[in-house]
């Protein structure tokens, strides 16, 4: 029996952000993107960031369709083609087997096995800064909507390398794998999101623009000029991976917070030591990585940690019973602007005076406005499928609600 409405399928899934304490540069392979290094990364919590898509599949669409943040986008990007092509060929392998076709045949109304059938995708994200890539609700989302199980790497992988580490919660790694076609270079997850319940994440938001060198192009001038990322790739990630794991699984945070920042700081040297250089920092994140230290060296020991990604943002790694008073140190070295209650966004953190000493240990010339705001985060997380129907971000008519 065919269906009234355009549409016969449709899914909403929610997908985390992650934040890498060991980073992944450079591909070995560009077309299916396997890195040249393993990767570890932390999930962050849904609560604060997420990216939701919902997929609509029918036998009446006559073509693809994608919305991010309710504008259509061209849907001819080659990393999307890429993730519906994968879930398509994972789709109709599965279709070859009388049992999928049937639960395939209770999912989509009277398709003939072997037909592409059309997808509609609409996504947006909360919270999210532009660094954010929808990769993997996509991913995840399409994958719930064609029924396809198993492993999701290789798909997810398609939207953005490092997006296959969001398709589990709490902490993951992506080995980087051997094999020429890419099957054993897949995410785990190597403890789950409950493993470290103190840990919290405070994103420092400095500039909320687009990158200036997008990392795909960055990390290509990097396999091919840089040295150094060549000798960290093979000499000095393989023993971090171990040890990263190890730190986490111990909850050692000391170990944990000292690998991660040398380890963004390799990241941001092999950008230096890339012809011609990448620089992904300004003066914003070199105050913070200043202030860090010095709030650890005020306190004999390594209680917080940064990170940064392909651009000026601030990751914090810290924990809960030192949230409130970093939070106060920022607060300090960059007065906010105009927002001051806007400042912090995500988890409360109560206000604490600092004190005279600490003041003092900082020793820093204010930047009002330096950081936009701040959100409080934890681990959290992977994929969730959403139940109800009124979290569908396309309409019954397929399209997208006039004011999303
Ligand atoms: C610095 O995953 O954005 O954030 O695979 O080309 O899409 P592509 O790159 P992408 O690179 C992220 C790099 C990083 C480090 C990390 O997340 O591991």
């Amino acid at each position: 029996m065919a269906s009234e409405k355009p549409q016969d399928l449709m899914v909403t899934c929610t997908a985390p952000v992650n934040i890498a304490v060991i980073k992944y540069w450079g591909k070995r392979d560009e077309a299916l993107i396997l890195p040249i290094n393993s990767s570890l990364s932390v999930t962050l919590h849904q609560d604060q960031l997420k990216t939701t898509t919902t997929v609509a599949i029918s036998k009446d669409f006559t073509e693809d369709r994608i919305w991010l943040n309710g504008r259509e986008e061209d849907v001819g990007q080659p990393r999307l083609q890429a993730c519906l092509r994968e879930t398509r060929r994972s789709w109709e392998l599965r279709a070859q087997t009388p049992e999928s076709q049937l639960c395939l045949l209770g999912n989509l109304v009277s398709h003939k096995v072997g037909r592409t059938l059309q997808a509609e995708l609409c996504s947006t994200l909360t919270l999210a800064p532009a660094s954010v890539s929808p990769a993997v609700p996509s991913a995840y989302a399409l994958a719930q909507a064609y029924g396809v199980e198993g492993d999701l790497s290789e798909v997810a992988r398609q939207g953005s390398g490092s997006a296959c580490r969001s398709l589990y919660g709490g902490f993951v790694e992506w080995q980087m794998g051997e094999q020429a076609d890419g099957k054993d270079s897949i995410a785990r997850q190597i403890a789950p999101e409950w493993h470290w319940p103190q840990l919290r994440v405070l994103i420092l938001v400095v500039s909320a623009d687009k990158k200036q060198t997008g990392s795909t192009v960055g990390m290509q001038t990097s396999v091919k000029t840089s040295a150094l990322l060549k000798f960290r790739a093979e000499s000095v990630v393989p023993e971090r991976m171990k040890e990263m794991t190890r730190c986490i699984q111990e909850q050692d945070f000391q170990g944990f917070a000292q690998l991660t920042m040398k380890d963004s700081n390799q990241f941001h040297a092999t950008c230096l030591d890339t012809f011609p250089p990448i620089s992904y920092l300004n003066d914003t994140s070199r105050r913070i990585i200043q202030l860090v230290h010095r709030f650890n060296t005020h306190h004999g020991q390594t209680k917080v940690a940064y990170t940064f990604d392909a651009g000026p943002n601030a990751v914090i790694f810290t924990l809960e019973d030192t949230v409130a008073e970093f939070v106060a140190a920022v607060r300090h070295s960059f007065p906010p602007a105009a927002n001051g209650d806007k400042f912090l966004k995500g988890l409360q953190v109560a206000p604490v005076l600092l004190s005279d000493e600490l003041k003092a240990a900082l020793a820093v010339e204010p930047s009002p406005g330096g950081v936009q705001y701040i959100i409080a985060t934890q681990v959290g997380p992977g994929p969730q499928v959403l139940d109800n129907t009124h979290d569908h971000l396309l309409g019954p008519d397929g399209l997208p609600p006039r004011d999303l």
